[in-house]
């Protein structure tokens, strides 16, 4: 890495600092596209300010000479209480990509999860990294394709899966429309200024232009005499008919660790049990599928509640910092999981960049989990906690 690059990642205090500097590293349509949300960005805001609606309550003079962060989440021994969620077409943000940002998780020793629509195969990101690896699915209405994932995920050796229900059709980020953002992206009148006045990206985009979402492009190249581009053929898999009974199908075909993605109610949590789930993902996608829905961290209470320790519970949306994780952890959860913090990174500076993001929440929570006199993330509870107010 070029010592201007390092000092550039080294300067940044926090993933405040990492957004900033991918707002300035990429033309305006991506960043707003990964920075974005749905309608008037309600839950993006209140995904991250709920965390300030519990307090820290400090404990001193305890031993606290070595702080432990392992964690055990479906079914692999993370060196850290969060992991990297499923994000899209990474190539728009650094020629680094999916291989980059999974080399960088295995680095700091966590998991990398694989997006159905990412710009790598499943076998070359298992070819760039051993580290754990989780495949993100869409029951798509292809279920043959579906089928196919799993086949090639076992055979590619991932440790889970999760399936992603938020989506069954796009969220309104009006943002994309401002900035006139398709996928991939295409050079129109509006755009063509600020692509061009972000050379270092468009510098790269010339050394790798392939957008390809990789593991789902070989089913249009097989559709005979078909114009149908990419992304309308994944618009027209998804399917609006699925029930749990497809959950519990895909949970079956898979046989491993398995978290359902986008489930915020206490009752679908126990239909996520009842379906063999291991796991899920609180999630409303970072705000980018339906808004005004509540910050997950608000809805991990009720879920434990009606699973017990039945299910693992990973927060996801909403973390910025590593206190963020902390207050997670102590409310009940398994596991935290990150998206835009990392994608900050990663477009700040490559793989480089990813590991600054994810050292940054790391020394956050190993700080935090000193001053509140806390060894090991097992020992987290809600005494830690006050609820701002009371
Ligand atoms: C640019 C971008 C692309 C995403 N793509 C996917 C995806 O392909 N599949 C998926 O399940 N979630 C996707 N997500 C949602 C993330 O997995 C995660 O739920 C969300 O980013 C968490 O919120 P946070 O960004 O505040 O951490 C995406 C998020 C972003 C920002």
């Amino acid at each position: 890495m070029r010592p201007k690059a390092k000092r550039r990642l080294d300067a940044c205090n926090n993933i405040g600092d990492l957004r900033r500097v991918a707002h300035k590293r990429l033309p305006a349509p991506i960043f707003h596209y990964m920075d974005g949300a749905a309608d008037d960005e309600i839950s993006l805001g209140r995904n991250t300010s709920a965390f300030d609606d519990y307090e820290l309550l400090p404990r001193y003079l305890r031993d606290i000479s070595s702080i432990d962060l392992k964690t055990r989440v479906l079914g692999a021994d993370l060196d850290l209480p969060f992991f990297l969620a499923p994000t899209g077409m990474s190539r728009l943000f650094h020629h680094d990509k999916e291989p980059g940002v999974a080399r960088a998780a295995a680095h700091h020793g966590t998991m990398y999860s694989l997006s159905t629509v990412g710009t790598t195969s499943i076998e070359d990101v298992a070819g760039a990294t051993t580290g754990p690896k989780m495949f993100q699915i869409y029951i798509f209405k292809d279920r043959e394709l579906t089928r196919e994932f799993v086949h090639r995920c076992k055979a590619a050796g991932y440790t889970s899966m999760c399936l992603t229900v938020d989506t069954p059709l796009a969220g309104n980020r009006e943002r994309d429309n401002v900035t006139g953002m398709t996928i991939p992206p295409r050079f129109s009148l509006a755009s063509l200024w600020s692509f061009a006045s972000h050379p270092g990206w468009a510098f790269n985009l010339l050394r790798d232009r392939d957008f390809r979402m990789a593991n789902v492009a070989h089913r249009v190249d097989a559709l005979k005499n078909s114009t149908m581009r990419l992304m309308d053929y994944i618009n027209s898999q998804f399917d609006r008919t699925i029930t749990w009974d497809d959950a519990a199908w895909i949970i079956e075909e898979w046989g491993g660790p398995f978290a359902i993605k986008g489930l915020q109610t206490a009752d679908d949590a126990r239909r996520a049990q009842d379906a063999g789930a291991s796991a899920i993902m609180i999630s409303n996608h970072g705000g980018r599928q339906l808004d005004t829905t509540p910050a997950p961290i608000d809805c991990l209470a009720p879920m434990r509640d009606a699973v017990g320790d039945g299910l693992e519970l990973i927060v996801d949306g909403g973390i910025r910092r590593g206190s963020h994780v902390v207050k997670a952890l102590a409310l009940g959860a398994n596991a935290c999981s990150i998206g835009r913090p990392y994608l900050f990174g990663l477009a700040a500076g490559g793989e480089k960049g990813v590991s600054r993001a994810i050292d940054i929440l790391k020394s956050e929570v190993e700080r935090t989990m000193a001053l509140l006199g806390v060894n090991r993330v097992g020992d987290l509870d809600a005494s830690v906690l006050h609820k701002a107010g009371c």
